[in-house]
């Protein structure tokens, strides 16, 4: 398991490439919610989410790195991957299953990597990785099960906690649960009274069916929202969740969609659809959140051309 330590470890990594990003709180936001919000900006990171943070944490502490490493995303995990990976000189392929966003392969070659297109799931994909880093004699990167990556993750909540350390709750959209996992350690040690709180579409409730369950489960995977779609729960960070969850919503696609439009308008950002669920779900759980002081994470900006055009609609 993760541990504080190893974030403030990571920290040490992360803070000599990233400066720190900025959280602000916009007057109409906290109308509508009814509640003090601030906003945590992850999608203005080079990378355009959160996740570059754990890929420079893993590679910067990773013995075999030079043999090269294959990661399988659908996205954003594979940015912050081939990120790090141009950044300390290590081979990289990236497997994205079919029909990915192509914003994100522009982006993911423009870093240097390869994109390897291959299976209709994530979890095809991944095969497809696991015989591709085989085949070549490489590192396989899991988008979840990385306690490196939890530590690299966890360095945003030191920076939440560190700005804002009397937060009632924070509020971190979930696929895989690296963030919620780290957001969990981290308020465990600096903001115990803080609760985590834990948000994913229901049309991809994965995570959330397993974190209820208290067992991995598999659940179709119907979302149209990238970080959010995950069809099978990770152990390493639902492990962590098990212990420092407060709670884990779900929410309907429309509603993160609208969310969306709301931080385009009123928090002049661009959002994809998992950086909006958080606002979602202050404004589908009025009784839970009104008149609290929360932080929501804007996890990521790489909206696609559909997304951006449903932004006018
Ligand atoms: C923008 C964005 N937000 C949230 C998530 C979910 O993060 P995690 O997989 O750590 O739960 C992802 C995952 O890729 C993402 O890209």
């Amino acid at each position: 398991m993760t541990e504080m330590r190893d974030v403030l470890n990571a920290r040490r990594v992360v803070s000599g490439y990233l400066p720190e990003t900025p959280m602000w709180s916009y007057p109409v936001l906290n109308q509508l919610a009814g509640a003090e919000v601030y906003v945590k900006h992850e999608n203005v990171q080079p990378t355009g989410a959160f996740k570059v943070r754990g890929g420079l944490a893993l590679l910067a502490g990773m013995p075999e790195r030079d043999r090269g490493v294959v990661a399988y995303s659908t996205g954003n995990h594979a940015q912050s991957i081939a990120y790090a990976a141009r950044l300390f000189g290590v081979p990289c392929s990236i497997v994205m299953p079919e029909n990915p966003n192509p914003a994100k392969v522009a982006a993911v070659e423009a870093l240097g990597a390869r994109v390897v297109v291959a299976g209709a799931t994530m979890v095809e994909a991944a095969g497809h990785a696991r015989d591709l880093a085989d085949a070549e004699g490489r590192r396989l990167v899991s988008p979840g099960d990385e306690p490196e990556i939890i530590a690299g993750v966890g360095t945003l909540y030191l920076e939440v906690l560190t700005r804002q350390p009397d937060l009632d709750a924070i509020v971190v959209p979930i696929g895989s649960g690296t963030g919620a996992a780290a957001a969990g350690l981290v308020a465990r040690s600096l903001a115990p009274h803080c609760q985590i709180i834990g948000v994913q579409s229901a049309q991809a409730p994965a995570a959330h069916d397993s974190w209820r369950l208290g067992e991995l489960v598999h659940r179709p995977m119907k979302t149209t929202i990238d970080g959010l779609a995950t069809g099978s729960a990770f152990a390493v960070p639902q492990r962590h969740m098990r212990e420092t969850l407060t709670d884990f919503l779900l929410l309907d696609d429309t509603d993160i969609r609208a969310a969306q439009r709301l931080l385009a308008t009123h928090a002049h950002t661009l959002t994809e659809g998992a950086g909006a669920a958080p606002l979602a779900a202050l404004l589908a759980h009025p009784a839970t959140f009104a008149n609290r002081k929360i932080a929501i994470i804007c996890t990521g900006g790489n909206a696609g051309p559909a997304e951006i055009a449903q932004l006018s609609a």
